[in-house]
């Protein structure tokens, strides 16, 4: 898989997902089933859309004990999803169950992608109430080595780690990175943002936008512009 724009379907139901995708007349952006739609519609969501010829990164963020997640990876894993996550956090032991879990009778699995800190949180947050006294940088960069030493294909971070995420873990370690931003649009809940051109430059292998195109005006048009942006 090249680079690409991965669009967050953040919706709370599958008449606005289908009304949303309605929209791209037979283009196949790749998509992003989140929490709120895969919580709201289940696992039959994602056999729609796939149905509907899109690649999926299923974001449901596992975090949980080993043998748990394991489990849950493995019926995941049926869903037949391109891309699917945990939370670094939970522990190498957790990955490496995970990827045991997710990886099927044939040897194929889907990407199997680690977030390491949540692109709306800072240092500041992370010292205040996590009680996590390092550099943000070091912890995402630690995290990713875990997650490359426990066989994972990459992580999710912010475009502003993408760079260095690749010196350390290597250039085909895939970086998936939320928060981004148009120049001229509105930067929301998040806080380490980048536009797409800029992820581009620094190397993102995925860009993850959500608001900045199911909320504009003209969804097609805002989608068209990353691509632009971002593959160029
Ligand atoms: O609307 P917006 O562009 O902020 O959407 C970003 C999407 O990426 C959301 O679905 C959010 O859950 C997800 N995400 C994130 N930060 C992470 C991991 C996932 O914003 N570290």
């Amino acid at each position: 898989m090249g680079r690409d724009v991965i669009v967050a379907c953040d919706f709370d139901s599958a008449e606005k997902t289908f009304a949303f995708l309605d929209r791209f007349h037979g283009r196949k952006p790749f998509v992003k089933i989140g929490m709120e739609l895969y919580y709201a519609e289940g696992p039959a969501i994602v056999r729609e859309i796939k149905k509907r010829g899109h690649k999926i990164f299923l974001d449901l963020k596992l975090h949980d004990i080993p043998n748990t997640v394991k489990k849950a990876m493995a019926v995941l894993s049926r869903l037949d999803v391109d891309m699917c996550n945990l939370h670094a956090a939970g522990t190498s032991r957790m990955m490496e169950a995970a990827l045991e879990g997710l990886t099927r009778a044939d040897g194929s699995r889907p990407l199997l992608i680690a977030v390491t800190q949540l692109t709306s949180t800072d240092e500041e947050i992370m010292r205040r109430e996590i009680l996590i006294e390092r550099p943000i940088d070091e912890v995402v960069m630690r995290y990713a080595l875990h997650a490359k030493n426990a066989g994972l294909d990459g992580v999710v971070c912010s475009p502003l780690e993408a760079g260095k995420v690749h010196e350390s873990c290597g250039k085909g370690f895939l970086t998936v990175t939320p928060g981004v931003r148009f120049a001229d649009g509105e930067i929301g809940d998040q806080k380490r943002v980048m536009t797409p051109a800029e992820a581009a430059r620094i190397g993102s292998d995925y860009i993850v936008v959500g608001r900045p195109i199911t909320a504009a005006e003209d969804p097609v048009a805002a989608y068209e512009r990353c691509v632009r942006e971002f593959v160029g």
